[in-house]
């Protein structure tokens, strides 16, 4: 119990202290006591989750199957339902096969352990995703860590080590916002026989000319990498999945403990996730293409507004402060501005990299972006004068 107070007291003076707000509301903007405020922290990036077509398609699910799966998949929680989303998710990324996990998380916990054997030569981005670290970190492997989007860096370790078995990449950073440079990493995968496995959770729905994510951008064929997705941030519900050959689906089926031991994922989630991919898939690309012009001309009003944005390669925008302190005082200042943008500290951050985490989603009209851009340059314009 002592350990547990000194903890949270040594957080507290670090300005680290994480604690759970509750937001009355999703979407772009939520009301409260009586204002308007701008949610620049959600995931959601097309809007999709309260489009009618996902609240219907959720609510005939409830009524079809009711409220969970009822058991893991491999007892009696593989519904029809789970069925039909995993081809759709094949046919709509090109690959024989895909499986539904929980979520993404569960998702890389499962792929990672089934896959990174305790002895592989395994290399990741040193600013993976905390999921893809877990999920090396329970093989008990030794992950040669390379820096973060640096291919050069990966190439002279590949070369050291002789070989590789596994390249481990985000597409999307999900705290810069940048991408990976996947068409250089995967000629390396493939040069040095390595097993490739990219997360797309954040280039999903928004990158590619079918929404397919970074992968599809670059035009690199499906099997270069095995690709993760996740059901719950463009697509706007919840769950994941990895799309694959059958052959790999067949061994994760019988080695991802994370999917053998866990329920089935919610029908609810599940037919909202097939109705987000028929909705993306009908839009051919286009709501990635007016996601991400929204975003490049939000960047261009918050430097016009004196604040230090560069050209974003997805709806992620950071805005780097340093210190935490500094990043809990602008967002406290914004929130007071009717703008909400949490402080992103360690360790989900480098320590001495606190910041905020714009996020923009089709929710947010030209004019919430332009009141937030002027918002934002004035907070922080405060905050360097020491206001
Ligand atoms: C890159 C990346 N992968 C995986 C996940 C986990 O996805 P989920 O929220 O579906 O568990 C996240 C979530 O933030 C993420 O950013």
């Amino acid at each position: 119990m002592q350990r547990m107070d000194d903890t949270l007291r040594a957080l507290e003076a670090a300005d680290q202290l994480r604690s759970l707000r509750v937001v009355p509301g999703s979407g772009g903007a939520f009301f409260e006591a009586g204002r308007r405020v701008l949610n620049f922290a959600s995931n959601d990036y097309l809007g999709l989750a309260r489009h009618p077509r996902l609240v219907e398609a959720g609510m005939a699910a409830l009524r079809q199957w009711g409220c969970g799966a009822t058991a893991s998949r491999l007892i009696c929680g593989h519904l029809a339902c789970h069925a039909e989303l995993e081809a759709d998710l094949a046919d709509w990324m090109r690959t024989e096969a895909a499986l539904v996990f929980g979520s993404g998380y569960l998702t890389n916990l499962g792929l990672l352990s089934s896959l990174a054997g305790r002895r592989g030569r395994v290399f990741a981005d040193r600013l993976n995703h905390a999921s893809l670290v877990d999920g090396l970190r329970i093989t008990g492997t030794k992950v040669q860590r390379y820096r973060h989007a640096d291919w050069e860096d990966l190439a002279r370790r590949l070369e050291c080590a002789g070989g590789a078995d596994l390249i481990v990449t985000d597409a999307v950073f999900s705290m810069d916002g940048d991408c990976a440079p996947l068409r250089a990493i995967e000629g390396l995968a493939r040069r040095h026989g390595a097993g490739l496995i990219v997360d797309e959770a954040h280039a999903l729905g928004v990158l590619g000319p079918t929404g397919c994510g970074q992968c599809e951008a670059l035009g690199l064929p499906p099997e270069a990498a095995l690709r993760v997705g996740t059901l719950s941030k463009a697509l706007g519900g919840y769950g994941g999945f990895v799309a694959c050959d059958g052959r790999t689906r067949d061994y994760l089926v019988n080695h991802a403990r994370s999917l053998i031991y866990s329920t089935g994922l919610s029908p609810v989630c599940v037919a909202a996730a097939r109705e987000a991919i028929a909705l993306i898939r009908e839009a051919a690309g286009a709501m990635g293409v007016e996601l991400m012009r929204r975003a490049h001309w939000f960047a261009k009003a918050l430097r016009a507004n004196g604040c230090p944005a560069g050209e974003p390669s997805s709806p992620i925008i950071p805005v780097v402060l340093g210190s935490n302190r500094r990043a809990v005082m602008v967002s406290k200042g914004l929130e007071r501005h009717g703008i909400w943008a949490p402080p992103i500290r360690p360790p989900t951050v480098p320590v001495g990299t606190a910041r905020l985490r714009l996020s923009i989603t089709l929710d947010h009209s030209e004019s919430d972006l332009e009141r937030a851009a002027e918002v934002i340059g004035r907070v922080l314009k405060r905050d360097v004068e020491g206001i």
